[in-house]
């Protein structure tokens, strides 16, 4: 089943919207396979973000995501690395509609609440910095054909 890495930022986290936050992606109908609050170390955050590594923000970019908890996760599901990114809605919160993650709460392009995998390598790639094997779920053996 596909998987996806979702972390809801320091901003997130510090107004209080984990349980939202997980709440839609649990009614939307995908399983949560591993979760964890954490805090990012400057040398994981280089690795997460390396391919903004030349750009203006990318020093602000690790300060913030370095300032406090995050909560990182891995969410599976049918189309779920797609469909977790609508659900989140625009980088630009200013830009994102209404009824999404970043619409609803966010304002500012740099703190904008959410991360999800852009792709199936990032997904991949951002699920095994963050996740050993032994703390990811296995929902395999249940039935859930009645999700989607
Ligand atoms: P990006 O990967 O382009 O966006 P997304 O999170 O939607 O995949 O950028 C990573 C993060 O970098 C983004 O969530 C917020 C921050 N950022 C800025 O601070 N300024 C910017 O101009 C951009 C494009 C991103
Ligand atoms: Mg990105």
């Amino acid at each position: 089943m596909e998987k996806t890495f979702l972390m809801v930022k320091p901003d997130g986290v510090q107004r209080n919207l984990i349980g939202d936050i997980v709440a839609r992606f649990e009614q939307k109908g995908f399983k949560l396979a591993g979760a964890k609050l954490m805090t990012v170390s400057a040398d994981l955050a280089e690795q997460h973000y390396a391919e903004h590594k030349e750009r203006p923000f990318f020093g602000e970019l690790v300060d913030f995501i370095t300032s406090g908890p995050v909560f990182a996760m891995v969410w599976e599901g049918e189309n779920v690395i797609a469909s977790a990114r609508t659900i989140m809605g625009k980088t630009n919160p200013s830009e994102a509609l209404p009824g999404t993650i970043r619409g609803d709460y966010g304002v500012n392009v740099g703190k904008n609440i959410i991360h999800g995998s852009d792709s199936s390598e990032s997904a991949s790639r951002e699920i095994n910095l963050f996740f050993n094997e032994e703390e990811l779920n296995d929902y395999s053996k249940q039935n859930e054909a009645w999700v989607y």
